[in-house]
């Protein structure tokens, strides 16, 4: 089976030297050296097309700060080779979130623009195929924001993370928050790692973990929840979690299994199935909706 071409970022920036350890450190400098990513650091200032190397210009209108020229930022990026996308950091962008990840890990070749000073000028924009943000705040520059991006998306692609399913129970991964781990020491300061993780009981743990993830998300990012994809066992377990019925029903959550009924051998009477152990017993008889 052939490999898949690698994913090429090219930072457009200038200061490159602020992006070079991402592309040569830890597990992203392994995936550049495996050829699985590739980093292009591009400094706008060779494309300044003047003596003084000057990328920049006071604001038309007046006002503080010096904005970045569009003739510099169109120079650059003619310079590359085409790009699936061009983008723009800037905090009036689309926001970054993992859904964005997912979609530009399959691309083959991303350009990222990043801003200093005032930012771009503004006729940028017909040179880019999307505006990001990376939160509600302001940094000085870029190269912060396309850190983020790069290693978000670069973690996607296929062999640069050791365990493939390591990304999927991540935090925004499976829709959910990712439930809490633990390691040794078994107790620290007086707090035990929790039983169940060390019973060796994979169905209980899978269980305990996703029940933990629903609660997190529940106490921390309720907004995730109608978009999560729950179960009717995730449903069984926000009922006991203390969610109501028309809580459920608003996120478009399913209702909860029915419990089991099984026949009484004495008298033919049906009663409800014992609940089973680990996994099985997210099919705990939820209360009446
Ligand atoms: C000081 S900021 C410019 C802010 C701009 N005047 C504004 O208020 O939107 C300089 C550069 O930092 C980058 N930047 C700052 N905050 C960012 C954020 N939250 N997301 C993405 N990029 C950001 C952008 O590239 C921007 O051009």
């Amino acid at each position: 089976m052939s490999e898949a071409a690698p994913l090429t970022f090219s930072f457009l920036t200038l200061f490159p030297e602020l992006l070079a350890p991402f592309a040569s450190e830890a597990i992203l400098g392994k995936a550049a050296a495996r050829g699985l990513i590739g980093v292009n650091l591009v400094n706008l200032r060779d494309f300044a097309g003047n003596r003084h190397a000057r990328v920049d210009d006071a604001p038309y209108g007046g006002g503080a700060g010096m904005v970045i020229r569009v003739d510099v930022a169109a120079r650059a990026l003619a310079s590359l080779p085409p790009a699936d996308e061009v983008i723009l950091f800037t905090p009036a962008g689309e926001r970054f979130t993992q859904r964005t990840a997912e979609e530009l890990s399959g691309r083959e070749h991303l350009a990222f623009l990043c801003g200093r000073y005032e930012g771009f000028d503004a006729r940028v924009e017909g040179l880019v195929t999307r505006e990001l943000s990376v939160g509600d705040f302001v940094m000085m520059g870029g190269e912060a924001a396309a850190a983020c991006v790069l290693e978000a998306v670069a973690r996607l692609r296929p062999g640069v993370l050791g365990d493939e399913a390591s990304h999927q129970a991540d935090s925004f991964s499976s829709g959910l928050l990712d439930y809490p781990e633990y390691t040794r020491p078994p107790e620290w300061r007086g707090e035990a790692v929790p039983e169940v993780l060390r019973g060796g009981n994979h169905g209980a743990v899978a269980a305990w973990r996703r029940e933990q993830a629903l609660a997190r998300t529940l106490a921390r990012r309720p907004d995730l929840l109608p978009g999560a994809g729950l179960t009717p066992q995730d449903s069984a377990a926000l009922l006991r979690l203390g969610v109501s019925p028309a809580q459920l029903d608003a996120w478009g959550a399913p209702p909860p299994p029915v419990p089991k009924r099984r026949r009484s051998a004495r008298r033919g009477a049906a009663v409800p199935a014992p609940a089973a152990e680990g996994a099985a017993a997210e099919a705990d008889v939820p209360p009446e909706r």
